[in-house]
């Protein structure tokens, strides 16, 4: 790691959610791969963290101000939780960034988004109100500690760093975006006036990130269509990594021996796995169909191969996701109803489980519509031990990095995805046990410790720059 500096990280989730059991305030890890990914930089830098209350309990926190915290390895860090008007964090929240710019990000905007709908109002409100909340909390901790840099997180805040550099134009500024960039076409069905400030917000940064070169090219054709003049050298792509140890040790852990134990005692002979949340762009709908579509041609398979899907029910408060959850469970019924016992359906948030399942799958499917990154591509063959098979979409963000070793698949294209999974299951022994190797060797070399000192290392880079 670098030399320890101060960091004010923003992202909407905090690295912790609080609760109440009776008379007991309770602290649990906040929920999502970006808050697990960015929690390492508390042990290594002065890190102020600045997140939404989401809660009723963060909300109390939040009225006692920027509170100490201490995380999981002993570490201190200060995290301030901001107490957004409730009608304009749902605006922001449920209508803005869920989603509007999160279907529009995936390529899912003509099935998802209402062309009745005025976003401006809610734009204006709600997603404007909260950003300019998350930017006055980084300017009042940028008075306490005026030499700090401040890193932006994802689609939640892409105008709050236009309103901290008008204020605080010698102050460091990041961003990454987290999910996929698209280009002027695929942004050109949101009003143009909305397109033009999330783009101000970024080039108001001295550095934005992305995940892969695809989002990173797209984000300058973005630019350009609008006019705008971005930076090249402050416009990076650095695919974000895992934590192997972390995987490693979980997999040897009491509750996932259990769960395996479990899954162990009727497991099939073959079995496919996916591991997601219950979000339209991740494509479940299909990945069943495909499946059942190679069950329909291949009958030797039937009662030997089985696939098991462990979802996490998310954002259930944006009628577009309790409708893709009804679509995922009807999909899940109608498989069941042709092949009884081939497909099993778990909704749950079970962490453990989904660890068990990815040491015992012989192959892994992801067949996201879009995906920025997919980190379950990575985490996945690290504690498989079954040399297990990658099935992956050309367009998850991981496929830039892994496309020699995986099968890759069209998400769109259901009788492919079902010849993917077919492919997969045959790949020989050895070809399977070398490509899981190289995953795995990949994953390692390029870890989450590596990402995190990438976008330090850009910080440093893009202030020399501003200093020239
Ligand atoms: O992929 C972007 C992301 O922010 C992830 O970090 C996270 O797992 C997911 O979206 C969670 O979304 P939400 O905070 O809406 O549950």
């Amino acid at each position: 790691m670098t030399e320890r500096r101060k960091l004010i990280v923003v992202s909407n989730r905090g690295p912790i959610a609080y609760g109440r059991d009776g008379g007991e305030r309770l602290v649990k890890r906040g929920a999502g791969g970006l808050v697990t990914a960015l929690a390492p930089l508390v042990s290594h830098h002065d890190v102020t963290w600045i997140a939404s209350a989401i809660s009723d309990e963060d909300r109390e926190v939040a009225a006692a101000g920027t509170v100490e915290e201490t995380a999981r390895d002993g570490s201190r860090y200060r995290l301030r939780l901001v107490a957004h008007p409730p009608e304009a964090y749902d605006l922001y929240y449920n209508v803005i960034a869920n989603p509007a710019l999160w279907f529009v990000q995936h390529g899912l905007w003509e099935r998802k988004l209402d062309p009745d709908r005025d976003l401006i109002p809610a734009w204006d409100d709600g997603y404007v109100e909260v950003n300019r909340d998350f930017a006055d909390a980084v300017l009042e901790e940028l008075e306490r500690e005026p030499e700090a840099a401040v890193f932006f997180h994802d689609y939640h805040l892409y105008v709050a760093p236009s309103f901290v550099h008008e204020r605080r134009p010698d102050t460091t500024l990041a961003h990454f975006t987290h999910i996929p960039w698209v280009g002027p076409d695929a942004w050109s069905v949101l009003p143009e006036r909305v397109v033009r400030e999330i783009h101000d917000g970024l080039l108001a940064c001295d550095v934005a990130g992305f995940h892969t070169q695809r989002w990173r090219q797209a984000f300058l054709d973005s630019c350009r269509a609008l006019g705008l003049d971005p930076d090249e050298r402050r416009v990076n792509a650095h695919p974000i990594s895992i934590d192997p140890q972390e995987f490693e040790i979980l997999a040897a852990s009491e509750p996932v021996l259990a769960r395996e134990r479990t899954l162990l005692s009727d497991r099939p002979e073959q079995l496919i796995l996916r591991v997601d949340r219950t979000d339209p762009s991740k494509n479940v709908p299909r990945g069943f169909e495909a499946f059942a579509l190679l069950l329909e041609r291949r009958p030797d398979l039937r009662g030997r191969v089985g696939m098991l899907a462990l979802l996490d029910a998310s954002r259930q408060e944006i009628p577009e996701y309790v409708e893709e959850r009804r679509l995922i469970e009807e999909a899940a019924a109608a498989v069941e109803a042709r092949f009884a016992g081939a497909l099993t359906l778990r909704i749950a948030d079970d962490f453990p489980a989904s660890i068990a399942a990815y040491k015992q799958f012989d192959v892994l499917l992801v067949n996201a519509v879009m995906d920025g990154l997919n980190l379950v591509a990575k985490e996945a063959p690290i504690v498989n031990v079954r040399d297990g098979a990658v099935a992956l979409s050309v367009n998850a963000g991981a496929y830039e990095e892994l496309s020699d070793w995986v099968v890759p698949l069209d998400p769109f294209d259901v009788p492919g995805t079902a010849d993917a999974l077919e492919q997969a299951l045959e790949l020989g022994q050895d070809e399977r046990a070398e490509r899981r190797r190289a995953i795995g060797a990949r994953v390692r070399e390029h870890d989450l410790e590596e990402w995190i000192a990438a976008q330090l290392a850009d910080l440093d880079h893009a202030s020399s720059i501003r200093r020239r």
